[in-house]
């Protein structure tokens, strides 16, 4: 029997958990790697995995892409035949994506406790796949590890019945850990036309799926009063294609295209730009990260990481042209200061989590061993757990 099943599919999931498989390690802890396949191409899945010096995952599900219920459907009978075989103690998952939606549902169906790495965030617009996932995976979840005590605090208004623990987000542990390496082995501002960029990201559905958000985007890109550097995602550069936009910013001297960077060279981009123009989740805090600290214009209507906009890294500037460009002129005349320390932790979210882990897998070994003298073996630990038990978490 393997103590804990760790299940990732994207890759903001796998930067976000190899902090937590670095810091099993370091405690002797025993665990399997199942990677859901959600994201298959080289340069937003293997890549990741070699650039975070993490082992291959032991099994590869390659579900691919799918509709969205096809996807999340098939990944949740690949996972529960994976689940079913192991046999294992707790399964780790991380994030908001269709794959540990299907994860927390094998999981929860084999009555097995789920420990959500990421938990409680929520951004109140329910156009989002990853609203809906985050919620029912947070409802699902027998550990919660809340990364900031605004996210605990979401857990506990909506009365979670698992434990919640505020740990951290790891995301900072993988950018303080891997800069030094990034800024070693990166040749990436070799190939960067301009002295000075914004760096440009954009994945989120209802964005880019928007034809007229994304016309939105490519406009503020290209009018831009500093050149802008974009990596693009592989889903936004087929909508870029389909609505005949990709070659308007492939042709523009304010605009670089590059493809999806890998890690190490995606800390590089972001610790030489002056600002970040996205809709991601994960940079909105890596521009917190002391190697990097960046003001971050979000070009969203909502954010699910207030904390990031309170300690004045982060600015929601919605989708239109007009207020996306107005923020950057602000932007580029303040140059006002940010904070040296950032809302999402000190670099020590792994190492708390594994902690957490090891502790609750040595008492669930407890009371198995107390169930058993007393002949109620079948009893689930999943049903165990007591509704929104608090810790007061270690951050
Ligand atoms: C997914 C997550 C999102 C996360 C993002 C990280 C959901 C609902 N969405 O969005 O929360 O922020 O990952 O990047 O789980 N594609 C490729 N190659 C790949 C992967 C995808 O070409 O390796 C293309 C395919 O056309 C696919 C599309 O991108 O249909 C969307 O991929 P999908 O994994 O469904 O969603 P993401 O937009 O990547
Ligand atoms: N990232 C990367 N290369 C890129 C774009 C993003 O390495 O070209 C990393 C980024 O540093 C962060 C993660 O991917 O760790 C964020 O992924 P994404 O924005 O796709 O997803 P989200 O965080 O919005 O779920």
């Amino acid at each position: 029997m393997t103590e804990i099943m760790i299940v990732v599919g994207t890759r903001p999931e796998v930067v976000k958990m190899a902090p937590v498989i670095w810091a099993l390690e370091e405690v002797g802890q025993d665990f399997v790697v199942v990677h859901s396949g959600q994201h298959y191409d080289y340069n937003l899945s293997l890549q990741f995995i070699e650039d975070l010096g993490l082992a291959k995952p032991d099994y590869d599900l390659e579900v691919k892409e799918q509709s969205p219920t096809a996807q999340t459907g098939r990944m949740m009978i690949a996972i529960g035949e994976v689940v079913e075989k192991e046999e294992m103690g707790l399964m780790l998952i991380e994030g908001d994506t269709n794959t540990i939606l299907a994860a927390a549902l094998a999981a929860f169906k084999k009555k097995v406790p789920v420990g959500h790495v990421e938990a409680g965030l929520r951004s109140y617009d329910f156009r989002m796949p990853e609203e809906h996932n985050r919620r029912m995976v947070d409802h699902a979840s027998a550990y919660l590890f809340a990364p900031t005590n605004h996210a605990k605090q979401n857990l506990v208004n909506e009365n979670v019945w698992g434990m919640i623990y505020v740990t951290g987000n790891t995301v900072i542990d993988a950018v303080i850990q891997h800069m030094p390496l990034a800024e070693k082995r990166s040749d990436i501002m070799n190939r960067v036309k301009y002295s000075e960029y914004a760096l440009a990201t954009a994945h989120r559905a209802e964005n880019v799926d928007d034809s007229r958000v994304l016309k939105s985007f490519a406009s503020a890109f290209m009018e831009a009063p500093i050149p802008v550097v974009f990596s693009v995602h592989p889903r936004t550069e087929k909508r870029l294609r389909q609505h005949r936009i990709w070659n308007k910013l492939r042709v523009s001297d304010n605009v670089q295209l590059l493809p999806p960077a890998g890690y190490l060279d995606f800390l590089v981009l972001m610790k030489n730009c002056e600002m970040i123009l996205t809709d991601s989740g994960g940079l909105q805090e890596e521009a917190t990260a002391p190697p990097i600290r960046k003001k971050v214009l979000v070009m969203r209507r909502s954010t699910e990481r207030p904390e990031a906009v309170e300690a004045g890294f982060a600015r929601v500037v919605g989708t239109e042209k007009s207020n996306v460009l107005a923020a950057i002129n602000e932007i580029l005349e303040e140059r006002k200061e940010i904070p040296l320390g950032s809302p999402y932790g000190d670099g020590n979210a792994g190492r708390n989590i594994a902690q957490i882990v090891k502790n609750e897998l040595e008492c669930m070994h407890k009371e198995s061993g107390v169930r058993a003298e007393s002949n109620h073996s079948e009893d689930p630990v999943l049903f165990k757990v007591p509704g929104g038990r608090l810790s007061s978490g270690s951050m």
